[in-house]
């Protein structure tokens, strides 16, 4: 708390040792009135829970793993573009303190020499026509050693100590993220949009490059052209279509 320079986000903490997960706490704490801004952080999660109901490797004392309650005036709809809005306040976090030149992966991975850094699992609390709480789930690989991730995730997985060679500082981290998605909501929520997708843009990994596209029901190749207004990812098909993506994983080849 003492390097945020925020109005609103994180100036109510509940930070807590060890929990199954922020996020099921924060859901609670949303529901019982929490206020905007309102950060729930834990040193450890014994059941972290990450994008697809995947397991969130959350290590003791060695990562950021909190969830952050928000309430901006919006409509649902625009809700699933906070992901993108959070994604964009934490690469400029890591870019100010450290020396490691993150990425956007579509929709919510930042990636550090093509592994993962931080995951967004971003979750909603609303009435059909008004956003009630938007509860932004992060988790920071911070100072985690190769041996500190579970086999199967260490070829994927990085942290910023690993990227940067030295620990890097949680609590000033979580401070700069703070501030960053404080003025990013805001950016946002007044001006809409676009402002917060040509940040997006100009951090994100695929744009201009072939793509494996993989849902649910099919696999197929397009090139990433960019990020629509309501923030799917836009890929031209090779007979010149433009496709909107809401939801799928994404390969660059
Ligand atoms: C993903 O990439 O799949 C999203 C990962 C989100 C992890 C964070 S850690 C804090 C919060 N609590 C959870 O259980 N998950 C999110």
């Amino acid at each position: 708390q003492q390097f945020l320079q925020t109005k609103q986000y994180g100036r109510t903490i509940r930070h807590i040792e060890s929990c199954p997960s922020t996020q099921m706490l924060a859901h609670e704490e949303a529901q019982n009135g929490a206020p905007d801004g309102m950060v729930i952080i834990a040193d450890e999660q014994t059941a972290g829970k990450g994008r697809l109901s995947r397991p969130w490797s959350s290590a003791a004392g060695k990562g950021i793993w909190m969830s952050v309650i928000t309430r901006p005036e919006l409509t649902p709809q625009q809700a699933p573009q906070m992901t993108l809005v959070a994604a964009v306040a934490i690469v400029r976090a890591i870019e100010e303190l450290t020396e490691v030149t993150p990425t956007i992966k579509w929709p919510n991975d930042i990636l550090a020499g093509g592994r993962k850094l931080t995951g967004i699992l971003t979750e909603l609390q609303a009435d059909p026509d008004r956003v009630k709480a938007i509860i932004l789930g992060i988790g920071m690989n911070v100072n985690q050693q190769s041996q500190d991730f579970p086999e199967e995730i260490r070829a994927i997985a990085t942290s910023l100590s690993i990227e940067e060679g030295q620990p890097v500082n949680r609590a000033k981290l979580t401070a700069k993220v703070l501030d960053y998605l404080e003025l990013y909501v805001a950016l946002y929520v007044d001006k809409g949009f676009t402002p917060i997708k040509l940040l997006w843009e100009s951090y994100a990994d695929s744009i201009g490059k072939r793509v494996r596209i993989s849902t649910l029901q099919d696999t197929y190749e397009a090139t990433a052209r960019g990020i629509s207004e309501d923030g799917r990812l836009e890929v031209v098909l090779d007979d010149g279509t433009v496709r909107g993506i809401y939801s799928a994983d994404i390969h660059i080849i």
